[in-house]
């Protein structure tokens, strides 16, 4: 096959958590460009049904759950309507995720640091564990890319404060890809991660207002900038399509160098 056709996703259901806005709507987007047809799933309605709207105008289907991705009941839902909508699932994206603490890891509230672990990391095992025994039984060769980050390797030494449970939980997507990977090779659905840096979205506005911090990043980073918001799309397409055939229970990492040091 040549090469280029590797990567088409023509007639392929894709889900992207958190698809709503910055990396989850580029992720969804660049699955649509692909070929394939997607059902995003955010706590933002407005902003979920403009990509779906997106999504469409590039000739593809679309569908948009409202979903808090840590209560299984809402999953359940959503991937019910999903699959009425659009048909079997063939690719999941787990994105969705929120920032860290900020704070000193002494200080960090119990509950903060359980919603932390359960939006960031324990909504990728709800969420895999239903999509992955929907593809068993539907007997669907799956895809599903867990967003990770650089924080999944490195604790950051950039920000005023470490975010130690944003730095845990990407530890934890990073090894439960593995652990996914191992388990569901059998049924031939492949599990891999992305692992991106800093990449200018809202997540990293906040650290951006301060040029202090917008210098550190960049000094540390060997390319001397931050991603731009588009600059995952040819990883998302390599690890859905057909083109990272062989690859499983691997991280991309995609950060401008910023782990080399
Ligand atoms: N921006 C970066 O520099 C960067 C770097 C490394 C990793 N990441 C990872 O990339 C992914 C996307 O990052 P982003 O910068 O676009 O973040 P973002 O905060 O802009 O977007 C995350 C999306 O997830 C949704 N979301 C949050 N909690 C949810 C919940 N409980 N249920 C359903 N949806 C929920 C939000 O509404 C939002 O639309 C995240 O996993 C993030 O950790 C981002």
């Amino acid at each position: 096959m040549n090469v280029l056709d590797l990567f088409r996703l023509t007639g392929q259901v894709a889900i992207v958590t958190g698809g709503a806005q910055n990396l989850g709507r580029q992720h969804a987007l660049a699955l649509a460009e692909a070929g394939a047809d997607v059902a995003i799933c955010d706590l933002l309605p407005e902003a979920g049904k403009q990509t779906c709207r997106e999504i469409e105008a590039l000739g593809r289907h679309a569908f948009f759950g409202q979903v808090d991705v840590t209560q299984t009941d809402q999953i359940d839902a959503f991937l019910e309507a999903a699959i009425k909508q659009l048909g079997p699932i063939d690719i999941l994206v787990n994105n969705a995720a929120m920032p860290s603490e900020g704070c000193a890891l002494e200080t960090v509230d119990d509950n903060l640091w359980r919603k932390i672990i359960d939006t960031n990391l324990s909504s990728i095992f709800y969420f895999s564990k239903r999509v992955a025994r929907h593809m068993i039984a539907t007997k669907r060769p799956g895809r599903i890319i867990n967003i990770a980050s650089v924080n999944a390797v490195i604790i950051s030494n950039i920000l005023p404060r470490h975010n130690i449970a944003y730095c845990t939980a990407k530890a934890g997507v990073a090894h439960l890809t593995r652990g996914m990977a191992a388990e569901w090779a059998p049924y031939r659905i492949r599990v891999n991660a992305v692992a991106p840096g800093y990449i200018h979205t809202a997540q990293t506005a906040a650290s951006a207002k301060y040029p202090e911090i917008v210098e550190r990043i960049t000094s540390n980073t060997p390319m001397k900038r931050y991603g731009r918001i588009d600059e995952l799309k040819g990883a998302i397409v390599f690890l859905a399509s057909e083109a990272s055939s062989y690859a499983t229970g691997s991280m991309v990492t995609v950060d401008g160098g910023h782990t080399i040091w």
